[in-house]
């Protein structure tokens, strides 16, 4: 199978080393040659970690970025089976990315988004072909995170669907099936979360670290929500939670926060730009995921 992958990053590097790990030849597009370039870089660190870890050979970490073909061209998803969009959380840029793919890929390749909030149908209505449009959502890092929503649109053909679980399945993951609606099941689940730690700090109940401590030393979870959202990048979250808010017609448990709309209005990402709710310059501490 040939798979094409537009967005080289965080999530389209991880899904492409997923895809080629099962042994399907692999397109990852990017606009911005230095998202190639930190994809490559990232891919080959998983790879190396794995090698480490005695997971994989150093032949089958070759054999697997040899499945991965970097590219700045559209008309290399030509020949594609099935073309993954994973770029800005953005309705408009994200329905004219398809708009320009539906003139390239084959009349019977699949279209998906990894969105984690937009509607699918509403991406799907900017298709020609909207039936075979589905939402196909990873969680990161992909290659860690087991589970995978597949999320059909009100467009999308009968069948389409199961055709997806099994391809799932084949890429080693667990596929759960969820209705188009804001957040689709974990992101729905997870506003609350980040929300309600928010407001916490905000209140100056606890700080970033107290409430992380808690919530992971003592509540169990595998991250506290600051140095998740620190992860997932303040950029994809901020948005994720003013879009989720904005489908479920402005109710106010999924209203955003100010903290986190100035941390992305600075541009204060997260682990990705060195500082969010945390620092993580030269000798700070690194939480791992
Ligand atoms: P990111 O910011 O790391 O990567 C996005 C990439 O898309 C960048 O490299 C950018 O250069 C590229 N891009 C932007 N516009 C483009 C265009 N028109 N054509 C080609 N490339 C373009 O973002 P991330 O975190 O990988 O998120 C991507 C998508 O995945 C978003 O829809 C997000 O909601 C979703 N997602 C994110 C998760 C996370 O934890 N970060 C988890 C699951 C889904």
């Amino acid at each position: 199978m040939i798979v094409g992958i537009v967005g080289s990053g965080a999530m389209g590097s991880g899904i492409a080393q997923v895809i080629a790990t099962a042994g399907n030849q692999v397109y990852l597009l990017d606009t911005n040659a230095d998202a190639l370039a930190r994809a490559k870089q990232s891919i080959k660190a998983s790879l190396e970690k794995l090698i480490a870890k005695e997971k994989i050979s150093a032949d089958r970490a070759a054999e697997i970025s040899g499945n991965i073909n970097l590219t700045q061209e559209y008309q290399q998803f030509g020949k594609c089976d099935l073309v993954l969009e994973a770029i800005v959380e953005d309705l408009e840029v994200k329905q004219q990315v398809f708009r320009e793919l539906e003139l390239i890929v084959p009349a019977g390749c699949i279209l998906a988004s990894n969105t984690s909030s937009l509607s699918i149908a509403s991406i799907a209505s900017a298709c020609k072909k909207p039936e075979r449009f589905i939402g196909i959502h990873f969680f990161n890092p992909a290659p860690i995170m087991q589970l995978v929503e597949i999320i059909p649109a009100v467009q999308t053909r009968e069948g389409l669907a199961e055709e997806i679980k099994e391809l799932v399945k084949s890429w080693g993951k667990v596929p759960v099936l969820a209705k188009d609606t804001p957040g689709f099941i974990v992101n729905r689940v997870a506003r609350p979360f980040y929300g309600e730690a928010i407001r916490i700090l905000e209140e100056g109940i606890a700080d970033a670290a107290t409430i992380d401590w808690a919530m992971t030393a003592l509540g169990g979870f595998r991250m506290g929500p600051f140095t998740l959202m620190d992860f997932i990048g303040h950029d994809v979250n901020y948005r994720v939670t003013e879009s989720v808010f904005a489908s479920f017609f402005y109710d106010p448990r999924y209203k955003p926060s100010f903290t986190q709309k100035r941390l992305f209005e600075a541009g204060y990402y997260g682990r990705k730009s060195g500082r969010g709710f945390y620092n993580y310059g030269d000798g700070a501490p690194q939480p791992e995921p």
